[in-house]
């Protein structure tokens, strides 16, 4: 029998990350694989264009879930998905990354003793203000799998007392799906679209909800972005979170542009083109890094300490003055960074060889 594996994606970031693994799965005869949607991102901007773009199968279950506080969230999603498990009765369930969805179905595997396995685990931002540290430490506290995109993921891990048998450093997945795509996304019609004219530009990104969900620290930051503007336009695909609070402020004139979230081609299309990303994402920290376009993280942390390490990274704060200096900083002497270890496209792979030993393992115990 296959090793019936459920796989979990509920939010943007997820899906860029499980489609290169489910690519894998679904060529492999030891495994079957199954999708299942929470439904956290529901609409075609936020959602549908990426099962497009990627190429990722239609999901199995999708659970519907929409938006809510993080209690109805998360509680939602477990209530949804616990039934699912029962029936299905996987032998593990896969969640990537960091987002409600990830820590809600982690939880509900967990206690019907399912083996639980984290992609992207041990990253930490040390900021329990920060939503999505949470569900990292919850998830990482009791999956079985931890399979980890950089060093600083298995230092954390050790530190919290995992047993260094269940760490694995497989690099990122969501870089297999950059080096997969980035070619066919240099072709996608957004540069047109857009009236790019072969001058520089920048791209901004901003969702993170210490940043946008306070007026005074959102005008703060678009403040400095202003000002960034007049030096050079940028281009600022406007997540639902911040367009929400965004309006009013009555931002964007002149060269900054305000547009729709992107699909994953055209923003990697905007991307690979830009001269700076400005962003508070932890994704595009990464993908800018294997890029080499330089990065100014809108925050006052990263968990993904590599990309400045080694990469093209600085964290800039959400100040006016500290995102300006490092501005300066930046145009003075760009950092042109390196590729981290094991971010090379064969992540997907090192994840399957991994789980396959793990399940042998298992039976070999068993
Ligand atoms: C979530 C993740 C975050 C991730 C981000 C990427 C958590 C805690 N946060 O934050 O880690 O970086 O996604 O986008 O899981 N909305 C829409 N259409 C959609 C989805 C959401 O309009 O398809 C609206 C919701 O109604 C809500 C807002 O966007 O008002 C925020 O959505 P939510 O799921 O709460 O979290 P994000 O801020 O997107």
């Amino acid at each position: 029998m296959p090793i019936k594996l459920m796989c979990i994606a509920g939010a943007r970031p997820n899906f860029m990350k499980l489609a290169p693994l489910l690519a894998l799965l679904r060529r492999n005869p030891a495994f079957s694989a199954i999708l299942v949607h929470t439904g956290q991102h529901y609409d075609e901007k936020m959602s549908g264009q990426f099962f497009t773009d990627l190429g990722l199968p239609m999901p199995d279950f999708n659970l519907e879930v929409g938006s809510g506080s993080h209690a109805q969230q998360t509680a939602e999603i477990m209530k949804r998905f616990e039934p699912v498990v029962l029936a299905e009765k996987p032998d593990a369930v896969l969640v990537v990354g960091d987002v409600n969805s990830s820590m809600a179905c982690a939880l509900v595997a967990s206690k019907l003793q399912i083996p639980v396995i984290h992609v992207e685990a041990g990253l930490r931002s040390f900021d329990r203000a920060m939503p999505e540290e949470i569900n990292r430490v919850v998830t990482d506290a009791i999956a079985d799998v931890l399979l980890v995109t950089e060093e600083s993921g298995r230092l954390n891990l050790r530190a919290e007392g995992v047993p260094p048998e269940r760490i694995h450093l497989v690099g990122n997945i969501m870089i297999d799906s950059l080096r997969l795509h980035v070619e066919k996304a240099r072709h996608s019609g957004i540069l047109m679209r857009l009236g790019v004219n072969g001058e520089p530009f920048g791209l901004v990104t901003l969702h993170r909800p210490s940043n946008v969900d306070e007026p005074g620290q959102l005008t703060e930051i678009m403040e400095a972005l202003s000002s960034i503007a007049a030096e050079v336009p940028l281009y600022f695909p406007v997540h639902p979170r911040t367009r929400a609070r965004l309006d009013p402020l009555r931002f964007g004139a002149g060269p900054m542009r305000l547009i729709d979230p992107l699909g994953y081609l055209d923003f990697l299309c905007l991307m690979s083109h830009s001269s700076i990303v400005l962003t508070d994402s932890g994704g595009i920290q990464e993908e800018t890094t294997v890029l080499g376009i330089p990065c100014l993280t809108l925050r006052n942390n990263t968990e993904r300490p590599v990309t400045v390490e080694e990469g093209t990274n600085i964290v800039a704060g959400n100040s006016q003055d500290t995102i300006l200096a490092a501005w300066e900083q930046m145009k003075n002497a760009p950092k042109r960074g390196r590729i981290p270890q094991y971010w090379d496209g064969h992540a997907a792979q090192r994840c399957i060889s991994v789980l396959q030993s793990y399940f042998c393992v298992k039976e070999e115990l068993n």
